[in-house]
């Protein structure tokens, strides 16, 4: 059932206790659903999170011509009567990765036409280096009335340097390649473990592709693609969020079915700052007793720390004791949640990438907007934490990337409503 997106209502300063279990990453979750597409016949992905852009992704599969069939997180599509290869805006605009249909749909009619991806608003957001990347394959790539037209009689494997780490021109520059004549090495690849996971995707496929979670992927295409079915990775974002929260609450959670590596970066920075964190074979406890020290964070490509987890970690600074400095070093503005958190009483001064955060004693609740999915994640936490009551409007983009995070929240011990 699809959630009801209007309001989120926090009767705040109830500490997290409990466990919380978490659900397939939403990043991989949105590249594995297009690169089934791939090959005619039934795949099946299992463990894929109930989220809006997990169905948004079904949407296009839909208008594609793509059969789907949900058995709880189970998804099988079947993509033998695949008859378009034109994604138009209004099937795009909610999700930002449909840009991997170009990939995908290169691959399988050696042509596509996908309008450019909508989804969070961090400013620019090239794709300069996927565009790169196609016509290094030999696809003939043109920008026309906002649709991306890319169309190769053969994709030949070459080698190719990204400018900048970027995980979607990796990942679609794997799908544009598995099948291309020859080999592809993709240098200063993005190394995050979704990238890996849809590597691991591709080669249940048929796929031969080595070195994925290094800075050098090489592919050596193949002739033929093949269905088959595949569990998607834990949502390592979705895990640190609760961490975070417990923290920001003064609570007791463990956050159960994960990989703990991939947390290693926020696992670290919790313990510097105070917090007491457990890691187990796939699960990790974290407590926190007393108000935690302030840091300092850079968000880096993995396996530094994450940017999706650096709104959520601005709030669990502004709480602590002392100066926190917070360095966005992957998107260019990705603070626009801070004026919302001003209102709840964060004394945050942002300059460009860094923001500068005094930490208070206290935050009280408010009204406020999630201008994003990371965005709204990170309110939710400074609304549990606050005195008093938070309203988050425009949840829908919570929903974007979170299974049911009010009910986990709520089995956590939260005062948390959906109106
Ligand atoms: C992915 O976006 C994620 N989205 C983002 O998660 C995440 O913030 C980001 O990776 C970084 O980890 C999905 O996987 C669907 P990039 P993506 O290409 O692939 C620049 C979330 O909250 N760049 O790695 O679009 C770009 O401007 C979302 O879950 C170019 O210059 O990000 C940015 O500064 C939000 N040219 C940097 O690279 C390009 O062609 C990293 O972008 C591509 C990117």
């Amino acid at each position: 059932m699809k959630p009801n997106h209007e309001k989120l209502i926090i009767e705040g300063g109830y500490p997290l206790f409990g466990e919380v279990p978490i659900n397939g990453a939403k990043n991989a979750a949105v590249a594995v659903i297009p690169a089934a597409l791939m090959t005619e016949g039934e795949s099946i992905i299992e463990n894929l999170p109930l989220i809006e852009d997990v169905f948004a992704m079904d949407d296009i599969l839909l208008r594609l011509g793509a059969k789907i069939e949900y058995d709880n997180h189970s998804l099988k599509i079947d993509a033998s009567n695949l008859q378009s290869y034109v994604a138009p805006y209004e099937s795009v605009r909610k999700i930002r990765a449909s840009y991997y249909l170009i990939g995908a749909l290169l691959t399988r009619f050696g042509k596509a036409e996908v309008a450019m991806p909508g989804g969070c608003n961090f400013g620019a957001r090239p794709i300069d280096q996927h565009i790169k990347g196609f016509r290094a394959l030999g696809a003939d790539v043109k920008i026309e009335n906002g649709m991306i037209k890319a169309y190769a009689e053969e994709l030949v494997g070459t080698k190719i340097y990204l400018d900048v780490v970027s995980v979607g021109a990796t990942i679609n520059l794997m799908l544009a390649a598995v099948k291309a004549k020859g080999t592809t090495i993709i240098e200063n690849a993005a190394k995050e473990p979704h990238v890996v996971d849809v590597a691991n995707f591709l080669n249940a496929m048929g796929a031969k592709i080595k070195g994925a979670g290094t800075d050098v992927i090489r592919i050596e295409g193949v002739k033929t693609l093949h269905p088959t079915r595949y569990a998607i990775i834990p949502d390592q974002i979705e895990a640190g969020t609760y961490m975070i929260a417990a923290c920001a609450t003064k609570g007791h959670i463990i956050v159960k079915n994960i990989i703990p590596k991939h947390l290693e970066s926020l696992t670290a920075k919790l313990l510097e700052m105070g917090a007491e964190v457990n890691v187990f074979e796939d699960s990790i406890e974290v407590r926190c007793k007393e108000r935690l020290r302030a840091s300092s964070i850079k968000t880096m490509p993995y396996p530094g720390f994450p940017t999706d987890l650096q709104p959520q970690m601005t709030v669990l600074l502004s709480l602590c004791s002392g100066t926190s400095i917070v360095t966005e070093g992957v998107w260019e503005n990705r603070y626009q949640y801070v004026d919302e958190l001003k209102k709840m009483g964060a004394n945050i001064k942002v300059e460009g990438r860094v923001a500068v955060v005094e930490g208070v004693e206290s935050l009280q609740g408010a009204e406020v907007v999630a201008v994003d999915l990371r965005a709204g994640a990170a309110l939710i936490v400074a609304g549990l934490a606050a005195k008093g009551k938070t309203v988050i409007y425009n949840t829908k983009n919570v929903d974007r990337g979170y299974e049911n995070i009010d009910y986990k929240l709520k089995l956590l011990g939260a005062k948390i409503s959906r109106v």
